[in-house]
């Protein structure tokens, strides 16, 4: 039997069907009400008939006030379960998984929706270009808050129909911020100590758990590390890990990076053992650390996402017990059923059409010195990528035609316009002024 065909038990009992997951990748395909469309019912009836195990969502959103990007969807208790219902429907029709990933962005939150971001502490993003900005700390009750929507948003998840839920603690998203002592600066109990940085992450486990019963999957995104000099360590996410484990986490899956560093895409910047590993194996960014993670946390499921395109090593680090799913977004963005091939015996290394983008030459491609540069490559990039989704959200076929600088222009352009036309326009918060935690 082929390696990536197999089944997999999950501690809460729920089985995935085989070892390839669709990673999550945000859509930006809700309504005007931040509602699910007719588009995510396409998009994921495709993505269902490719032959994944397990789909992940992109993020959905637990506070409209804050989005990653408008089109962003959001539950927090205005409505939308009927639309959710029907992407759930066309999700599984394949007799896959399908897991909604639950996120808040913090401080990484675009302009578009908010000039007013919150974060663990208040320390502006890097780089970027000034599309986030500043964020000021949380209050400790803002903080509550946040916890009890995570666990509404996993209780409407599992009540219409979705199969599992996702918290997003990876990328620097918030969860992603508390644990990252670079971003929280607090010093009460959700700063300082690994213990203390972590609890966001365990409170938020806790109430989902509670919210979804023992017998519902939970799987969590977590940074094998942030690849900048202060950031969340590889040791760290080993024990935030072993925490996870102990708790009975269904699934973590690793990833690596931040918006100010954009490790998931494989570029590792300054870090110098990063660049050694990754030029070692040029794919699977995060294998080795996959490997350190497999001894620490034995018995708990293991999920790599980043880089993986050639299926006899996808095949080798299943069969060999290092990993227990594969993870893939980009290609799927060009050929939705490629885990039916992995998983039937293909052998063809997956597309990457992310190798022939660059916005600059030379010097000014990602690897370039200049940081906004590498911003705007990054940027670039994935605005290809967003295409390509909206191409397949409209029964349509990927354009690999799309050149970088018109992705990016029509991404923008596009984004404006959803921002434009949201029902809910964001007001500054009544709070009282923010504390420098
Ligand atoms: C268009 C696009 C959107 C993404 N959106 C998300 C997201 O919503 N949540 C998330 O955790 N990761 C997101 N990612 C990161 C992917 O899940 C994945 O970690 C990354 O693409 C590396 O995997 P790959 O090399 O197979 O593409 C996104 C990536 C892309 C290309």
């Amino acid at each position: 039997m082929d390696p990536l065909s197999k089944p997999l038990a999950l501690p809460c009992g729920a089985a995935l069907k085989n070892r390839v997951a669709k990673a999550a990748m945000t859509e930006g395909l809700a309504d005007s009400n931040d509602n699910a469309t007719e588009c995510h019912e396409t998009l994921y009836g495709r993505w269902s008939d490719g032959g994944a195990g397990l789909l992940l969502t992109g993020n959905v959103m637990v506070d409209r006030r804050y989005l990653e990007r408008p089109g962003n969807v959001v539950i927090d208790g205005n409505g939308g379960e009927a639309a959710l219902r029907r992407w759930a429907a066309a999700g599984t029709r394949g007799g896959n998984h399908l897991w909604m990933q639950i996120s808040h962005p913090g401080r990484q939150c675009t302009r578009m929706s908010s000039s007013h971001p919150v974060s663990s502490s208040s320390v502006k993003l890097k780089g970027m270009m000034g599309l986030m900005a500043p964020p000021r700390a949380l209050e400790i009750v803002e903080i509550h808050d946040i916890i009890r929507r995570f666990a509404h948003v996993a209780r409407i998840a599992k009540d219409t129909g979705f199969t599992g839920v996702q918290i997003h603690s990876a990328h620097g998203y918030l969860s992603s911020q508390f644990l990252s002592p670079r971003a929280n600066r607090r010093t009460d109990e959700w700063g300082g100590s690994l213990e203390n940085r972590a609890r966001f992450l365990l409170e938020v486990y806790g109430a989902v758990r509670e919210a979804v019963g023992p017998e519902f999957p939970i799987a969590a995104k977590l940074n094998s590390a942030d690849f900048q000099k202060g950031g969340f360590s590889k040791e760290e996410s080993t024990q935030v890990a072993r925490w996870l484990a102990e708790r009975g986490l269904d699934l973590l899956e690793i990833s690596g990076g931040t918006y100010e560093q954009m490790a998931l895409f494989g570029d590792m910047g300054d870090d110098a053992e990063r660049k050694a590993e990754s030029t070692k194996r040029r794919e699977a960014y995060f294998l080795e650390y996959a490997r350190d993670m497999r001894q620490a946390v034995e018995g708990m499921p293991l999920m790599v996402t980043g880089g993986f395109r050639t299926p006899s090593l996808m095949r080798e680090v299943v069969a060999a017990g290092e990993v227990d799913v594969i993870g893939i977004g980009r290609p799927l963005c060009v050929a939705t059923d490629l885990p039916q091939v992995l998983t039937q015996g293909g052998s063809e290394p997956l597309p990457t059409p992310e190798k022939d983008l660059r916005l600059g030459p030379g010097m000014l491609g990602r690897a370039s010195p200049i940081h906004s540069m590498r911003t705007l490559n990054g940027q670039a990039e994935v605005a290809w990528f967003y295409r390509q989704i909206i191409e397949l959200s409209e029964g349509r076929e990927p354009v690999a035609s799309l050149g970088a600088w018109g992705a990016l222009f029509g991404h923008f352009g596009r984004e404006a316009g959803l921002a434009r036309r949201r029902k809910f326009k964001a007001k500054p918060i009544a709070l009282p002024a923010s504390r420098e935690t």
